[in-house]
């Protein structure tokens, strides 16, 4: 089996994002957008935003940062591509701080000053040693009781794709080096679509062990990009296309049907409290 391509890894972030800022930008009004929005504005609802200082990390267009000035707080963002950095500032003008870089950016940032930081998207392009840091940082400077917002790839998803993500995800967690290319043989669909992945997958039901490692306590999650078919199995263009696709509602989902989201949604949120002095 190739070697998965991996942003963050094998590829710059940085290149990647830089080729794809425009086109990124363009469809923040869009549904795949409306979507994403709606689930990280419900993981807010429960965090105090009016008079607060918060933190967006690799804030994009900045559609979140204009979020959170609306809502009374002020801003500081970060990202390490140049238009995004433009297009953030754009869109909050001098309510806040926007300024070009990665992890390193955090660092100018005073200790225990901040009532929440945002990670939205974008903790899977960082290296191993970035995501280190960005936790660190984040624990260094909010507040004791303050949040931390997230949204990340979701690698259950990887169970319910049928794709060579799955046979990386069983090679990974269960069977061991070298037997990607045994467990490959056993899929029934002979297409393994050329897809780039990220260098950071996280596990909604271990990653609330990972955040206790850097003194969080996990209270939230909530799923979104719900595919009601294995991408294999989807029309290709609906699955290319973000824009194309009908994004099922997936807050308040029955109860008794909540596991499903866990490997249907390609994409979970997580909402956490800082609980110890580090
Ligand atoms: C999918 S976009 C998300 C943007 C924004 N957070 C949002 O939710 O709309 C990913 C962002 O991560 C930024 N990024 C990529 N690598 C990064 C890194 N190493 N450190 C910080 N930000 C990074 C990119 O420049 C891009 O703006």
């Amino acid at each position: 089996m190739k070697k998965l391509l991996k942003v963050g890894d094998t590829i710059s972030a940085v290149r990647y994002w830089s080729e794809r800022a425009n086109a990124y930008n363009e469809q923040i009004d869009g549904p795949y957008h409306r979507h994403r929005l709606a689930v990280i504005h419900r993981l807010l609802e429960a965090v105090a935003l009016d008079g607060t200082f918060c933190v967006d990390f690799g804030c994009g267009d900045g559609v979140m940062l204009e979020f959170l000035v609306a809502r009374g707080a002020c801003v500081f963002g970060c990202d390490p591509v140049a238009e995004m950095v433009a297009a953030a500032q754009r869109r909050i003008g001098n309510k806040g701080a926007v300024v070009r870089g990665g992890v390193d950016a955090l660092a100018r940032i005073k200790p225990r000053s901040v009532d929440c930081v945002l990670a939205l998207n974008v903790l899977a392009y960082l290296t191993a040693a970035e995501e280190q840091t960005f936790y660190r940082e984040a624990a260094r400077i909010l507040k004791p009781g303050a949040a931390l917002v997230v949204t990340h790839s979701n690698e259950l998803f990887d169970m319910y794709t049928l794709n060579r993500l799955t046979v990386d995800f069983y090679a990974r967690h269960f069977c061991g080096e070298g037997s990607a290319d045994r467990i490959a043989s056993l899929l029934t669909h002979p297409q393994i679509p050329e897809r780039i992945v990220f260098n950071v997958r996280e596990n909604p039901l271990s990653y609330a062990h990972k955040l206790a490692e850097f003194g969080f306590r996990e209270d939230q999650q909530e799923f979104m990009n719900l595919h009601p078919l294995p991408p294999l199995l989807m029309d290709p263009e609906g699955f290319r296309n973000i824009d194309a696709r009908e994004y099922a509602p997936t807050l308040d989902w029955p109860e008794q049907e909540r596991w499903k989201l866990m490997f249907m949604c390609s994409m979970f949120g997580s909402r956490a409290t800082l609980i110890a002095e580090n």
